[in-house]
């Protein structure tokens, strides 16, 4: 379990993480969300040692590893933003190399390498050179540098910013596998529609604060302006004087598919609607909610108007 408690970064003037608290069970898939500058960096780099903080603990398991730094790297696998990779050594050897920084056998290195290089798909490159492989190919690399040393929590850095779509998804299958593993993944992102359906729970952070700790469906229940659609055999007057008396209902309008309603609540209001709607009479042929639409939460919630979860 990873406890976060008051953490604080200060660079010079400029506050970059201000007394964040965050809790993260083993085995999950966390997603740290925010837009540039939030703070995302910042955090990763101090839980994996090698950012200071200016004030505040991170507990890995219930011990202090801003105190313990070097103990703590064993158990965590860094995937920084940007990476320079040693450019002269090819694959294998480049990951055979970071194996023997952490001490394995020959026997044991060989067979990570191998493992590791089918696990991120680069098992046809093991002879090339580094510096012939693409930008996406290098990231895939430096995943599989993250896992050399088999740790139980991995922090990535924004891991699918070089990727095409194929490889995107891969990388999400991947990291699925990983978790299924029981490690305990921290990913960041600016993209929220890219982490809500394979993540356990996500934060979201902006301006060094975090704005929503929880999972994505709670984040959709708590915050969303739903918007629905119904069809009736009620004439319009009965169905705007029944809509008006729901609380949370923000706005409605009628086309040739029905009636829209703008709704702000959770599933309970929701149901609580349509509840609500025939016992007014008005009978009802159809009712659902339309396309949930995150990025429109993300931007609600990253604009700072939403009360702090
Ligand atoms: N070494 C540094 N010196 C001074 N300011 C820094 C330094 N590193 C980060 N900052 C500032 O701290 C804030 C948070 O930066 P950070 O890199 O953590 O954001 P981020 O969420 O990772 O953003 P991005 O999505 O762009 O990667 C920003 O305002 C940034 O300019
Ligand atoms: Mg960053």
């Amino acid at each position: 379990m990873i406890e976060i408690k008051q953490l604080t970064k200060c660079y010079g003037n400029l506050v970059a993480l201000d007394h964040l608290d965050l809790t993260i069970a083993s085995g999950t898939l966390f997603g740290f969300i925010g837009p540039n500058g939030a703070g995302k960096t910042t955090t990763l780099r101090m839980i994996a040692g090698v950012l200071e903080p200016t004030s505040g603990q991170i507990y890995l398991n219930g011990v202090d590893i801003t105190k313990n730094v070097s103990q703590s790297k064993w158990s965590i696998g860094y995937m920084p933003d940007f990476f320079g990779v040693y450019e002269d050594m090819q694959v294998w050897e480049y990951l055979d190399f970071f194996a023997r920084c952490y001490r394995l056998d020959a026997t044991q290195r060989q067979h990570i390498v191998d493992e590791l290089l089918e696990l991120v798909d680069l098992g046809h490159k093991r002879m090339e050179w580094v510096q012939s492989l693409s930008r996406g190919m290098r990231q895939r690399l430096c995943l599989a540098q993250a896992l050399v040393h088999d740790p139980q929590i991995l922090l990535l850095d924004e891991p699918a910013s070089g990727l095409d779509p194929r490889a995107r998804i891969e990388i999400r299958e991947l990291l699925k596998e990983l978790s299924i593993m029981g490690k305990t993944i921290i990913i960041s992102s600016h993209i929220l529609t890219e982490l809500d359906e394979m993540c356990h729970q996500v934060g979201i952070i902006e301006h060094g604060q975090l704005q929503y700790s929880g999972t994505p469906e709670g984040l959709i229940n708590r915050h969303l302006e739903r918007q629905l659609l119904f069809r009736t055999l009620a004439n319009a007057e009965q169905v705007e004087s029944a809509l008006n008396m729901y609380s949370g209902v923000t706005g409605f309008h009628a086309d040739g598919k029905g009636w829209h309603v703008k709704l702000q609540g959770d599933d309970i209001a929701m149901a609580g609607l349509l509840t609500h709607l025939i016992e007014h009479k008005l009978d009802i042929i159809h009712f659902m909610e339309k396309d949930r639409n995150l990025e429109s939460i993300f931007m609600q919630v990253t604009k700072g108007d939403m009360a702090r979860g």
